[in-house]
């Protein structure tokens, strides 16, 4: 098959239009190119040259904001809660596409045609077949090793059997992409039965990319499997949700691995790596905790008493977002799909009457209201994956599934657009001044004197910064 990567169309749309001017501390002006994206109201500051022209650098930790590259995969729009694929909504796209061709338009850029379809889905369905060398590594996990730790291993290790890959040569990039897409659901489905101690199923050809989801985690080879069709369709529904989200802390990561020409296999499982934390991927699995440890709506004042007060390791999980400061849409489209989910199966899952509550008190609180705190697409996924009887151990790996394809759309366009400047941020270091090794006495280490400064989102702001 050819290859049928798109080009971006960025560089005119993004042309310069404005300048703006910093004014230094020894007097001197730097003017600054404006750049404007193609969709909203952003701006930004063109600092590249930045620290040649000046000597000065930029500190934004966390990269608030600062974007890292062009990009014309993913649009978000925080302010209006907005969220588009190539242009298309994603909300749409969950009601019109298969996640095939939700994949599809995200590597390639365009709707494929139907026989362009049916050329990728075959494509892919050849690819879903894994190296038995890759599924003999499964035995070695201990029963109950977490998934997701199964996942990082046996994606890295995919780049042992597929070393010989030049990321510069776009036949070589585009099968590295298809293949992640078709392999990782088979290596997720093995993650969970090797966690529960069932014999592994291969794919079936005969099977959508969602129903051989369902096939590879639940058959077992005693008995026929009847795929159900609610939850294929909510299979279908979570992974056009959980497909790409610009630059993420995971995308980032994938980004900033392949940024030094490293194997794609092993970008991936540092994306993998990343999306693992509660912070990011890790929040649905770390939701439905919350909503056990709340237990009944009775309890929801208090927790959100704890919150507030910012108690140590209390956050209301599956709220918040650094882009969106309104309802992420894919959490509406989410909401609605618990619901149709769980009256289409018949099941009443209390933690659903637990999480209403909960979201009803936070939206109706100064706290979250001044902060612009909304559910994400985190806060409903988990019910409406309970609902289908996926563990909560699966539930990142859900997330990491669907994430492949963004990821290796990012890593792609990336190489592809010649974006491969290494990235290599900068620090503002805050340790001692040149010292004498010879002279120092060695003060050695004392429990409890080193200062752990936690500064993630979890706990306090970031730390002050001394000055000179
Ligand atoms: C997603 C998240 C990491 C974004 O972090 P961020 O952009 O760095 O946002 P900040 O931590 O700076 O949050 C801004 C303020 O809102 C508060 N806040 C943010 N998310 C919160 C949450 N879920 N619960 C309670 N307070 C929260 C912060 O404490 C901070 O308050 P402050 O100004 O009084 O210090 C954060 O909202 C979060 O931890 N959410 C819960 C985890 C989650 O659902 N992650 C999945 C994201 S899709």
């Amino acid at each position: 098959m050819s290859c049928l990567f798109s080009k971006g169309q960025e560089e005119e749309e993004t042309a310069p239009q404005e300048e703006a001017i910093l004014k230094l501390p020894n007097g001197t002006e730097h003017r600054i190119k404006v750049l404007k994206p193609t969709c909203g109201q952003d701006a930004f500051l063109d600092i590249r040259d930045l620290h040649r022209a000046t000597g000065y650098f930029s500190y934004d930790p966390g990269f608030t904001c600062t974007g890292s590259c062009l990009s014309a995969i993913t649009f978000i729009d925080g302010p209006k809660g907005v969220c588009l694929y190539r242009g298309y909504s994603v909300p749409d796209l969950v009601d019109q596409a298969q996640a095939l061709e939700v994949a599809y338009l995200l590597l390639v850029g365009e709707k494929p045609s139907v026989a362009q379809l049916a050329e990728f889905r075959k494509e892919i369905q050849k690819h879903m077949l894994v190296h038995e060398k890759v599924k003999a590594m499964f035995s070695n996990f201990t029963i109950n090793a977490h998934p997701m730790a199964i996942m990082v291993a046996v994606i890295g290790a995919l780049s042992c059997i597929f070393s010989e890959l030049d990321p510069l040569d776009e036949e070589h990039r585009w099968l590295a992409c298809k293949r992640l897409i078709a392999k990782v659901p088979v290596l997720a489905c093995w993650a969970y039965k090797t966690s529960i101690g069932q014999p592994m199923m291969y794919p079936r050809a005969d099977l959508s990319f969602a129903e051989n989801f369902l096939y590879m985690m639940f058959a077992t080879p005693m008995e026929e499997y009847q795929v159900n069709p609610v939850a294929a369709k909510a299979i279908n529904a979570f992974m056009i949700l959980h497909m790409d989200h610009e630059q993420n802390a995971s995308t980032s990561t994938v980004r900033i691995a392949g940024s030094s020409q490293a194997n794609p296999y092993a970008c991936i499982a540092a994306g993998v790596a990343s999306l693992w934390g509660p912070a990011h991927g890790g929040a649905n699995e770390a939701v439905i905790k919350m909503l056990e440890e709340i237990g009944v709506p009775e309890n929801v004042p208090n927790f959100v008493a704890d919150v507030k007060a910012k108690k140590e390791g209390v956050r209301l999980m599956g709220f918040g977002h650094r882009v969106y400061k309104n309802y992420d849409p894919r959490a509406k489209v989410m909401k609605g799909l618990v619901a149709q989910v769980l009256q289409e199966l018949g099941i009443e899952d209390p933690l659903l009457k637990v999480a209403q509550e909960l979201e009803k008190v936070a939206l109706a609180d100064d706290y979250f209201v001044q902060r612009k705190l909304y559910p994400n697409v985190d806060y409903y996924s988990g019910i409406m994956l309970r609902a289908l009887g996926i563990p909560t151990s699966m539930f990142t790996v859900m997330f990491a599934m669907s994430r492949t394809v963004g990821w290796v759309s990012q890593w792609n366009e990336m190489v592809s657009e010649g974006q491969m400047r290494i990235g290599r941020p900068r620090q503002l270091y805050v340790g001692p001044k040149e010292r004498k090794w010879s002279e120092s006495k060695g003060a050695g280490y004392v429990s409890g004197t080193v200062s752990t400064r936690r500064s993630s989102s979890f706990t306090k702001r970031v730390p002050d910064v001394p000055t000179r």
